[in-house]
């Protein structure tokens, strides 16, 4: 079935969720964290997407910013990290997170081909808007869905409904793109085509659906979006 919106997870897919904590210990006073700062990364990104699933499964939805600050707070002990000016300015930086660089181009190539582009994220809208904006490709984006219009977090299938209620086209006619091999996964068994951007050459996720596509990177998915 023909492509016609392509729609991107944002944490990790757009935006480097890693650029906050590495961007912090290269600053003065990061020297502590410069010691700790890529596990202190992980942990934080792994709270909060188990903290995320938590709340979905339990009904308990929070919104996003704090999910990430609570993500954020686990990791901060774990690593012996107790320093309340550290934690406001990565919170601080997880607004303006580094889009991956080749995301621009890629987005003014769908843009030049026709195809809607959207974001569909955990993120909570002000958070979207200010990474959006940082990274400087709002005008290249038709629509910035926030899971707070469901008040559910991914995967439940309440968000990916988000996509049809905004574009009007069935499940197969959008790539869904995303960096999260859960969420690239959970999206096939939606309907949608799927593309995983697997950087890390991490083992697929073991979930009854497997991404339909698997990228290194952004770069291929606009010639991706053209061949479907
Ligand atoms: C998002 C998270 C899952 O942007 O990366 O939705």
């Amino acid at each position: 079935m023909p492509i016609t919106a392509c729609v991107f997870d944002a944490y990790g897919t757009l935006f480097d969720v890693n650029a906050a904590a590495r961007r912090a210990a290269a600053e003065p006073g990061g020297e502590r964290l410069a010691a700790v700062w890529p596990r202190l990364a992980e942990d934080w990104r792994r709270k909060q997407l188990e903290y995320s699933w938590l709340r979905a499964i339990t009904g308990a939805h929070a919104d996003f910013r704090q999910v990430t600050a609570d993500g954020l707070d686990w990791a901060m002990e774990a690593a012996g990290l107790a320093d309340p000016v550290l934690r406001d300015r990565l919170m601080a930086l997880y607004d303006r997170l580094d889009a991956y660089p080749e995301v621009p181009a890629m987005l003014a190539a769908l843009k030049a081909a026709g195809f809607a582009a959207a974001i569909l994220s955990n993120g909570s809208p002000a958070m979207l808007e200010a990474a959006v904006t940082s990274a400087g490709i709002g005008d290249r984006l038709d629509a910035v869905l926030s899971v707070e219009s469901a008040g559910v977090f991914k995967p439940s299938a309440r968000v990916y409904d988000l996509v049809g209620a905004r574009f009007g086209c069935p499940p197969g006619q959008v790539l869904f793109v995303s960096s999260n091999g859960w969420d690239a996964g959970s999206a096939t068994g939606y309907g949608f085509t799927t593309a995983w951007v697997n950087r890390a050459g991490a083992p697929v996720d073991r979930l009854p659906w497997r991404p339909a596509h698997v990228l290194p990177d952004l770069t291929p998915l606009p010639a991706l979006a053209r061949s479907l």
